[in-house]
């Protein structure tokens, strides 16, 4: 069978149906494959380690790659085509962005950042503002808008789901891909490579982090952080706390007439220099993220049902924090 990509860390193998093969090896690599190494048992763990947290998402209504696990290293996926920028959520300051911003690790967001970074080893996988990754046409604006609220999303869901398990998701990184078919998903994997976890009450470094540092200890806590999983896969019906915040404008083609008042109103009192006006809604809708069918086609259907006249309107969503 072909192989039809290596990676630093991981094969993928095309299989028929429009689907590949996903093997794990034991390498691990950092800074860009600059330190790379094999460690027995890691492409074990990282395999069984991201089956539980795609099957996890995929029933928290999340669109993944994920299909099924074959055996220890293998998992059978959906093929996509990787889009080039890769997505990190952050919760607490680490890593590059103590270093880009000259500030202190263990910094605590009011609101988690997103970040995009175009994947590129060569250039060093450099930080892209959004604006630049659309124009530059490495993702276009709904692929990034539903890139950016999805990783939110699995935010809030691994958050919590890590918080269960006494483990604080400091930051992560995401990997999104198209099918043939144009359906954008969650791909590549996600486990201790791609993500920073503490432990919640020492501030212990559990991830990759103690491979880029020398920490040593390396397989152990990855190890550890799989147990911990494995003890709550059974009963992953934890209620998550989320709020969509969906704004809805009416389409440029249709007349305003509320937004004709204010325009009026506005000339009358001496704003002359204000052209248009038009007058949008938005709705904040709470509720409790339970694993149930597609979250985003929820919000799409709410949205189109009964927030906005699709015919006149347009809407965009996204997620926040449940408080
Ligand atoms: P950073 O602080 O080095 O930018 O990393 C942010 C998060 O992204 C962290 O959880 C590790 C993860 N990450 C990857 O998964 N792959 C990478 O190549 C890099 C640089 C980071
Ligand atoms: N994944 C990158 C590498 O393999 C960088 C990192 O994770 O630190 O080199």
């Amino acid at each position: 069978m072909l192989v039809v990509y290596s990676g630093k860390a991981k094969d993928v193998t095309l299989l028929e149906d429009n689907k590949v093969r996903i093997t794990f090896r034991d390498s691990i690599s950092a800074f860009d494959g600059v330190k790379i190494e094999d460690l027995k048992e890691k492409g074990k763990i990282n395999c069984r380690t991201s089956t539980i947290l795609f099957e996890l998402l995929n029933r928290y209504g999340f669109a993944t790659h994920y299909l099924s696990n074959l055996n220890e290293t293998e998992m059978i996926c959906r093929k996509v085509e990787i889009r080039p920028v890769e997505i990190v959520c952050r919760n607490v300051t680490a890593g590059s962005f103590c270093k880009r911003y000259g500030v202190d690790k263990g910094i605590e967001f009011e609101t988690p950042i997103i970040e995009f970074f175009l994947k590129d080893d060569v250039l060093h996988d450099p930080l892209v503002a959004k604006e630049i990754a659309i124009q530059l046409g490495w993702v276009t604006k709904e692929e990034s808008a539903l890139m950016e609220s999805t990783t939110r999303a699995v935010n809030q869901v691994l958050s919590v789901i890590f918080e269960r398990i006494s483990l604080k998701l400091v930051d992560f990184k995401l990997e999104f891909g198209r099918t043939d078919g144009g359906e954008l998903l969650i791909a590549d994997e996600i486990s201790a490579d791609t993500m920073r976890l503490w432990e919640k009450e020492t501030g212990e470094i559990k991830d990759k982090d103690r491979y880029r540092k020398d920490l040593g200890g390396v397989i152990e806590h990855y190890k550890d952080i799989l147990q911990r999983l494995e003890e709550i896969e059974s009963h992953p019906e934890i209620p998550i706390k989320s709020t969509a915040e969906i704004t809805i404008e009416l389409k440029k083609s249709v007349l305003d007439p509320a937004g004709e008042v204010t325009l009026r109103s506005l000339q009358r009192k001496g704003y002359q220099g204000v052209e248009e006006v038009r007058i949008g809604k938005s709705a904040k809708i709470s509720f409790s993220l339970t694993p149930s069918p597609n979250l985003q086609e929820i919000i799409k259907e709410i949205s189109d049902s009964i927030l906005s006249n699709p015919l006149i309107e347009n809407y965009t969503f996204d997620f926040s924090s449940g408080e």
